[in-house]
């Protein structure tokens, strides 16, 4: 591990113990999907308080994730929703989504939080047949690979005003990385790209480091 990224680490956990202290239903989530056996790969703390206050901001009352692994975003984003709020999380391996349920039922958000099982790409058609309230927030954190067809979907399950934001678009560089044609990478370029040049939205990224070494967001309006 190079010094910056235990400096990165520091300030996060400094970041974290004066800004969101002492979460014990956050820190039960983490701990029980590292029991389970879950990849390490959880939005930071700053991040996961990020994204609940982009939905505070939001006003989001529908809130729509994909890619759930253990809950612990799903956490921080259903944390903003009012009572009366929804949130679904696809997630594709029945694993994490049983953690994540479990999780979500500890922290009293079971009947906020509905977590869908199998390929984002098979829940999203179904979704958009029986959820015709459009989402206020769209959170896109699964296989990157699908990303630019996740943000087509997010286009069709919105509306003007709602803001779609994708996680790790900068993967330490990747991104711009030309001999680098991995096809999480070519998902992440094409979602930019996509970003870019869609008339019904405006976008931007924004890099960052931090516990989750350097990577990045992008969020989206839509505008049309
Ligand atoms: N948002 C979570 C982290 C998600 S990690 C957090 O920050 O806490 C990415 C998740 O996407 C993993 O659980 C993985 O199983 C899931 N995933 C991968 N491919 C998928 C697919 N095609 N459809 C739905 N989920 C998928
Ligand atoms: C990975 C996935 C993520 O969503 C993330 O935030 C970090 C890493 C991964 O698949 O390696
Ligand atoms: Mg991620």
């Amino acid at each position: 591990m190079s010094d910056d990224s235990r400096l990165w680490d520091d300030v996060d956990a400094y970041f974290t113990s004066h800004l969101s202290p002492d979460d014990e239903i956050l820190t039960a989530a983490l701990r029980d999907s590292e029991a389970a056996g879950l990849p390490h790969i959880a939005v930071s703390a700053p991040q996961g308080k990020l994204l609940h206050l982009l939905a505070r901001i939001q006003g989001a009352r529908n809130i729509l994730e994909i890619g759930t692994l253990g809950g612990y975003s799903t956490i921080w984003l259903a944390r903003a929703l009012p009572d009366d709020g929804t949130l679904v999380s696809l997630e594709y391996d029945p694993r994490h989504a049983e953690v994540a349920v479990r999780n979500l039922a500890r922290a009293g958000l079971g009947e906020r939080a509905e977590v869908r099982v199998g390929p984002a790409l098979e829940s999203l058609p179904r979704l958009a047949d029986d959820h015709p309230d459009p989402f206020d927030l769209v959170f896109v954190d699964a296989d990157k690979a699908n990303n630019p067809r996740y943000v087509e979907w997010a286009l069709r399950l919105t509306r003007p005003g709602s803001l779609i934001v994708l996680d790790n678009v900068v993967r330490g560089g990747r991104v711009t990385d030309p001999d680098d044609t991995a096809p999480d990478v070519r998902g992440t370029r094409a979602a930019i790209e996509l970003l870019g040049t869609h008339p019904r939205l405006s976008a931007t990224a924004i890099q960052t480091v931090g516990a989750k070494g350097y990577d990045g967001f992008a969020l989206a309006r839509v505008i049309a």
